[in-house]
């Protein structure tokens, strides 16, 4: 699935960069241009980048499980 349509960039290798330790939307945009052009891959790849700080839907409903 394409994620940046500029720069023909997948999603599978946005989550790649992320693990490699391209953190941020800067980081990631110095590795692999998304959102350096039109910026509308921003937010799909900010939202990534938060699923992975918050650890996802597993993470989600391990707090869930917990809270109750
Ligand atoms: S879609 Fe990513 S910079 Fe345009």
């Amino acid at each position: 699935m394409c994620i940046c349509l500029c720069f023909d960039v997948s999603k599978a290798e946005v989550k790649k960069s992320i693990r490699d330790g391209y953190d941020s939307m800067e980081k990631l945009s110095e590795q692999l241009q998304v959102g350096s052009h039109c910026g509308g891959c921003i937010g799909r790849i900010e939202d990534i980048l938060e699923k992975k700080k918050t650890g996802g839907f597993f993470a989600n409903l391990v707090s869930c499980a917990i809270q109750r």
